[in-house]
């Protein structure tokens, strides 16, 4: 089975993009299902069907789903939410806003990747596309797994101890309610959920991501930084498609500085993705909607290319000898010496990029190791471990 990530920064294409593999992939003969992971219900407009929150069928071989997060939070986290608006509320949290805050940033989105999990284990089609919310979203959601990991690990294992304790004698003296049993198991659930849906999104045989921009200055800062993180994430982008390109036969004048820009821009993508192929579609004369138009954009966008191919073999991590040490390799563009930090605590090292940190938890092969140096070449962070 396959699984397509489309995304980047709003209102590139990524759901006209997403919309019109999933029809390629169809007409190829793929069982396809194609599904948004963006709560505003837009594969509805771009197939100008409705689609539900179950799989609907859309063509031959082709079915979509627009997920609804009220329904995943209810299924998935009803019991947690209803612990945490009980704690706000007796922290003297007004009611609705204690509501609210029991359901943590990027949650609706987080419950649509892991429908993914779900419908790669029934193994149920050949391939799933996935219209991902703006790049930000994304990178957030990505990072969810190493984040609740954390949690557990270093939260919840404990406090679960302490509190089958403490409830030995009483609740009450307590001035905050304490989380039963069930609230643990669902978190944990969620916590093993979580890291089953990031095995299939991280293995490169499984997953790719794939990066849509527009030739525009500001796009492209911003898929700069999403490809560094997924990389950090340890996800495998194999594409880049450039949408919206102004194609050569318009000559009005008009145009003329829009497109000397987008060539410009597009020569940038060129040096800046290098590793990656980079597919480009045109602007068309209007919206992409419906099977037609999208039927078009999938031909000029793959031509003979089948969309499931991999289209880069770029691993993002590896572990090298060389002499007596090990070397971790970290894929990760656009990056300078200086943002990087590095900090061991156990068996994890921590490393953090800008403003973004990642929990590695080390193979068991360099647990026993110390990090005695990195370095940046050509993209790559290089740490180097040894007992020395
Ligand atoms: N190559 C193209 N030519 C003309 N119109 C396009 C092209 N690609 C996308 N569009 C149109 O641009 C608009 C935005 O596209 P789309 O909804 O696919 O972007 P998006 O990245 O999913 O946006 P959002 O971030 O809001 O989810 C839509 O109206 C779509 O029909
Ligand atoms: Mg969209």
């Amino acid at each position: 089975m396959r699984v397509l990530l489309y995304t980047g920064k709003g209102g590139v294409g990524k759901t006209s993009v997403s919309a019109a593999t999933a029809l390629y992939c169809a007409e190829l003969g793929y069982r396809t299902l194609v599904m948004s992971t963006d709560p505003a219900h837009s594969l509805t407009d771009s197939f100008g069907q409705h689609i539900r929150s179950e799989p609907t069928p859309l063509a031959k071989n082709l079915w979509g789903l627009e997920i609804d997060p009220f329904r995943e939070i209810e299924e998935n986290w009803a019991i947690v939410k209803d612990y945490l608006s009980t704690l706000f509320a007796s922290q003297g949290v007004n009611d609705i806003v204690a509501e609210e805050l029991s359901i943590l940033p990027g949650m609706d989105e987080l419950f649509s990747l892991l429908k993914i999990r779900n419908f790669y284990e029934q193994n149920a089609y050949d391939v799933i596309v996935v219209d991902c919310a703006p790049t930000g979203a994304t990178l957030r959601l990505l990072h969810f797994p190493e984040m609740i990991g954390w949690y557990m690990r270093r939260l919840f294992h404990v406090q679960r101890k302490v509190v089958g304790t403490i409830r030995k004698f009483t609740d009450e003296i307590f001035s905050i309610p304490l989380p039963r049993e069930e609230v643990y198991d669902t978190v944990e659930r969620l916590y093993k959920r979580v890291g089953d849906m990031k095995a299939v999104l991280a293995d490169p045989e499984v997953t790719s991501i794939r990066l849509v921009l527009n030739p525009e200055k500001m796009v492209i800062e911003e898929t700069r930084r999403a490809y560094t993180y997924l990389n950090l994430f340890g996800f495998v982008c194999d594409a880049v498609i450039a949408n919206k390109v102004l194609p050569d036969e318009v000559t009005d004048k008009y145009f003329a500085e829009w497109k000397a820009s987008q060539q410009r821009y597009l020569e940038e993508v060129e040096a800046s993705f290098g590793l990656l192929p980079i597919f480009k579609v045109r602007l068309y004369e209007r919206e992409v909607v419906g099977i037609k138009a999208l039927r078009q954009m999938a031909k000029d966008l793959y031509g003979d290319c089948d969309p499931t191919d991999h289209f880069a073999e770029v691993k993002p991590m590896r572990i090298v000898k060389r002499g007596k040490d090990y070397w971790l390799e970290l894929h990760l563009p656009f990056t300078e010496k200086g943002e990087i930090h590095l900090l061991r605590r156990g068996d994890e090292l921590i490393i953090r990029v800008g403003t973004i940190k990642r929990h590695l938890v080390l193979p068991h092969i360099l647990a026993k190791q110390e990090p005695k140096g990195a370095k940046i070449e050509d993209g790559i962070l290089q740490i180097r471990f040894g007992t020395s």
